[in-house]
């Protein structure tokens, strides 16, 4: 197998952000990163709201709300109105799984590969409501088919109320086969939430050949829009039985207003955040999709010669734009959420690489990201001082 080449940069795309430079910023997959002509037109919008808060808070918000919500979910192959704008991904989940109307009895299944605050949310709903939670762990080498077919067998069809499962994982930075995972789980009846957290942005028609019947994204990572963005996607049957986590003056609207309107907020991130797919569509949207996935491999193989990996040691992320690598960490290290937290704050400091470190399966793995703004000596730089970083226990 040949080694990876990085790919062209886009030209002037590092000016469009205002990321410190003195940091290598590899760790887009967490919290995103606004370019600045994004961050621009947040704030003409909050200087509008100051100007006459009552003004901008009343009636025309949800008039300019709207309208923001139909540019998103066009953008993602959604129905817009199945689609509720949201703060973020995990606020998604929450709704959905208070909407679900769990009973002592049920089971809400998930993989291994599902991003921890999400179980965290399953696991209170199930206190809450006498249902359980149950993982079903699939293998990091397992094929699509092998994942398709570990869910099926671990459904228990007539008490798996909900089956979640992510599009693209987190820790493991794994695409799953979504749409069959979903035929799937239908052809035993068990309704499925994707969490799509990463999907806006970086994968092509994320929702629309999916089917799932409730699908949360983040736009605020690989959409460029403002922190405070996301969707959450409902299909036709469940549309009447979504209830929001805060009633307000919407409730009578039913979905997606009663989930959108959230009372008294600041609404100016989900107004900008047609800017970030402007800035998106103006670099080239599969350029940058292909840019950032190249760029990911590169990091990752330079990163894993630099631990003395194999190219057999790495996994691979299933599809062809996925812009975040994992790469295995040494034995012994990051086995834990606080000994991997540990260290992605040693990376940051020491390094001044800003990286995702996560515990998975028992072992430690690091998790880097190709964005436009990224070059290939970034990764270079943090794979020539790593390994020294690591021997020091
Ligand atoms: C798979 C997955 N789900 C959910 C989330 C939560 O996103 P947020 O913090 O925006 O709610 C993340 C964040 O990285 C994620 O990776």
């Amino acid at each position: 197998m040949s080694a990876p080449q990085p790919p062209e940069p886009i030209p002037g795309a590092r000016l469009l952000f205002s990321l410190d430079p003195a940091v290598s910023h590899l760790n887009h997959g967490s919290f995103g990163a606004v370019p600045i002509g994004v961050q621009r037109a947040q704030q003409r919008l909050r200087d509008e709201m100051e100007a006459n808060p009552p003004r901008f808070l009343g009636p025309g918000l949800a008039e300019r709300v709207t309208h923001s919500r139909r540019h998103l979910a066009a953008f993602l192959g959604a129905d817009p109105d199945g689609t509720a704008l949201i703060g973020n991904a995990t606020t998604g989940v929450a709704v959905v799984l208070q909407s679900v109307g769990l009973r002592p009895g049920d089971e809400v299944l998930t993989t291994d590969h599902g991003y921890g605050a999400v179980g965290f949310s399953v696991d209170r709903e199930c206190r809450r409501t006498g249902a359980t939670h149950r993982t079903l762990p699939v293998p990091l080498t397992a094929t699509d088919a092998q994942v398709v077919e570990a869910v099926r067998a671990g459904l228990r069809p007539g008490c798996t109320k909900l089956l979640v499962v992510d599009q693209l994982t987190s820790a493991t930075a794994r695409l799953f086969p979504v749409a069959a995972i979903v035929a799937a789980a239908h052809g035993h009846g068990v309704p499925v939430l994707v969490d799509g957290a990463h999907a806006p942005g970086m994968l092509p028609t994320p929702v629309a050949d999916v089917g799932a019947d409730f699908w949360v994204g983040n736009l605020h990572k690989w959409g460029y829009a403002p922190r405070g963005t996301a969707v959450l996607v409902v299909a036709p049957p469940w549309r009447d039985r979504v209830e929001p986590l805060v009633v307000s003056w919407e409730q009578a609207a039913g979905f997606p207003g009663n989930v959108e309107w959230q009372a008294t907020l600041d609404y100016t991130p989900w107004l900008a955040a047609p800017a970030g797919l402007w800035t998106l569509r103006t670099l080239g949207v599969d350029r940058v999709r292909a840019h950032n996935a190249a760029l990911a491999a590169y990091g990752q193989r330079v990163l894993a010669d630099a631990l003395g990996l194999a190219p057999t040691d790495l996994p691979e992320p299933g599809g062809p734009t996925v812009a975040m690598r994992i790469v295995p960490l040494p034995a012994g290290l990051a086995t834990t959420v606080d000994a991997a937290r540990a260290l992605r704050i040693r990376i940051a400091e020491r390094l001044a690489a800003e990286v995702a470190v996560s515990t998975w399966d028992g072992r430690g793995w690091l998790r880097v990201s190709g964005q436009v703004y990224n070059s290939p000596d970034e990764y270079e730089r943090l794979a020539a001082r790593l390994p020294a970083l690591l021997a020091q226990r």
